[in-house]
């Protein structure tokens, strides 16, 4: 008898599939025990992990943020009100600005003035289109003021001169009458404006000046010195401006040496300069070449990106081991100013707009970094995934009038709580989740207590197979009631469209408390956020 063997095949398919359903079917719900003493905290987790990054870049800012006072999209003073709602909603700490690559080729005087007479240029960086530059300095600062949040301002070192810098900064936070204050007050802002964050460049081993660290330092230290802000109200105390430097891009030699040569010198610096933070860019790409595709993956993909994406932890340990030297007291942040999931770009898009879809994995990916970011928070006391609209791993996708919030919208929704929040050890046996030659922790949970002493628990539910029972037993307090919310979908490349927005969004969760214990079933590949009623 022969057998059709396309019929075989079609059978062995069925016959792995129907495997694969009963096995999770049958499979008990893994139990892990967790473990919160709530009288063991530990540093603060500083509010601006949460930050976001708009760089010039695709439609990151014009028609993400900005689609100018003359548009039938409903906006206030050209900058979306939808987006601004939804921005405010999530608490976004601080604004990263204008770049990215873009930063280094920025000259903020193209950015001023009245709107017709804005300096156009194009963009190199990203797909050589038209830079209108009607997005400019005013604009930034009011998007930001709508939003509820701080300005990370990032000058201009590659292509641009401390000097230029110094304008830069004297124009927008100068109270006294000089030159510049009138020439911002006469473009409509009298008061000066607060900028909390200074980025002394972007990526100056690359896109900003293919710097050596030592050529990079003495550039930072003129940049820290003449670069001031004359805000009244940011001269002393916890306002102040903070400095951050080019800090690492990775993992290895070349980049140990960058921190060492910048923490080094640190070491030794005068009166005349400072440095308050350090920059690290880590992505998750694994291939730069061929890149992983944004939607339409199965579990090898979801197992594959998760993997790098837990890479955080070892290089954020290897060069805060490298700041410990020079500076034991971390004095001195380490800002992780560009992070997130780096794609394919989508078919049909401008590879240099950077456009990929935002699934259930970059929600997972999210909580992971963040996760990681928390448990690092004596060292690591600024984040900014990138990008914040529409570019790389954003919180928002717009096509003209339709806007859509991400997975990853959610998730930072949903950690709203940990902002300012002060870290509570968790300790748990993670488990594992094991998919082919890939071997990840089965569940990642952190702990903190509010600014009201609230306590808070974020568990991530790795395995795309398995509902996890989570048993978490609380030292230091009664606990009466549990609940929050849960995001998961049905795939692990499940994603909101503007036609489908809702696909991929939070439901509330209840835990069982029973003898102070906290008992939570948690879906497959899922993100759960609980508070503790005591
Ligand atoms: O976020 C996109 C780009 O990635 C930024 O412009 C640059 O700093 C990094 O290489």
């Amino acid at each position: 008898m022969s057998i059709n063997p396309a019929f075989m095949r079609r059978l062995i398919v069925i016959f792995a599939l129907a495997t694969l359903v009963l096995t999770a079917l049958a499979a008990p719900a893994q139990t892990v025990q967790l473990s919160v003493d709530t009288s063991k905290t530990g540093a603060k987790i500083d509010r601006n992990i949460f930050g976001q990054f708009a760089e010039h870049l695709g439609h990151g800012v014009y028609e993400g943020i900005w689609v100018g006072p003359d548009s039938k999209i409903p906006n206030t003073r050209g900058i979306r009100n939808d987006v601004v709602a939804a921005l405010k909603a999530i608490k976004v700490p601080n604004v990263r600005w204008p770049g990215g690559c873009f930063a280094d080729g920025y000259h903020w005087r193209d950015g001023i003035g009245s709107a017709d007479k804005r300096v156009v240029r194009l963009n190199p960086d990203w797909g050589g289109v038209i830079e209108p530059n009607t997005f400019g300095t005013h604009e930034f600062m009011d998007f930001i003021d709508q939003i509820g949040s701080q300005a990370y301002v990032s000058v201009n070192v590659g292509s641009g001169t401390p000097h230029e810098a110094a304008d830069w900064l004297e124009y927008m936070t100068a109270a006294q009458p000089t030159t510049l204050q009138k020439e911002r007050a006469a473009n409509g802002h009298p008061a000066p404006y607060k900028v909390s964050f200074l980025g002394v460049g972007n990526e100056s081993w690359d896109c900003g000046g293919n710097m050596s660290p030592d050529y990079y330092l003495s550039h930072y230290k003129d940049y820290s010195h003449f670069v001031r802000n004359y805000n009244p109200a940011q001269e002393h105390g916890k306002d102040q401006m903070l400095q951050f430097a080019v800090g690492p891009g990775g993992d290895g030699q070349r980049w140990e040496e960058w921190t060492d040569t910048v923490m080094k010198g640190y070491q030794h610096h005068s009166w005349s300069w400072d440095l308050n933070g350090l920059s690290l860019h880590n992505y998750t790409v694994g291939d730069w070449v061929n890149k992983f595709p944004s939607t339409g993956f199965g579990e090898t993909e979801y197992a594959k990106v998760l993997k790098i994406t837990l890479e955080m932890d070892g290089l954020i340990n290897r060069h805060s081991a490298i700041m410990d030297k020079y500076d034991p007291e971390k004095k001195i942040a380490l800002v992780v100013d560009e992070w997130g999931g780096w794609y394919a770009p989508l078919p049909g898009s401008n590879p240099g707009f950077l456009v990929q879809q935002n699934s259930l994995r970059d929600a997972v990916l999210a909580a992971l970094n963040l996760n990681i970011f928390a448990r690092h928070a004596d060292r690591v006391r600024g984040a900014n995934i990138a990008q914040m609209i529409n570019v790389l791993q954003a919180m928002i996708l717009t096509d003209k009038e339709k806007m859509v919030l991400t997975p990853t919208y959610y998730v930072f929704k949903m950690y709203v709580p940990f902002q300012d929040a002060t870290f509570v050890p968790v300790t748990f046996d993670a488990g594992k989740y094991v998919h082919g030659d890939v071997t990840l922790p089965r569940v990642d949970a952190i702990a903190a207590k509010d600014t009201n002493g609230k306590l808070w628990l974020a568990i991530t539910n790795l395995d795309p197979n398995q509902s996890v029972d989570i048993d978490a037993s609380l030292a230091g307090i009664t606990a009466k009631s549990a609940s929050g919310q849960i995001l998961t979908a049905p795939k692990v490349d499940s994603i909101n469209t503007f036609d489908a927005g809702n696909t991929v969004v939070p439901k509330a969760i209840t835990a069982k408390v029973q003898g102070g214990k906290v008992t939570l079933n948690l879906a497959p590949k899922s993100v759960t956020v609980v508070s503790v009623e005591q």
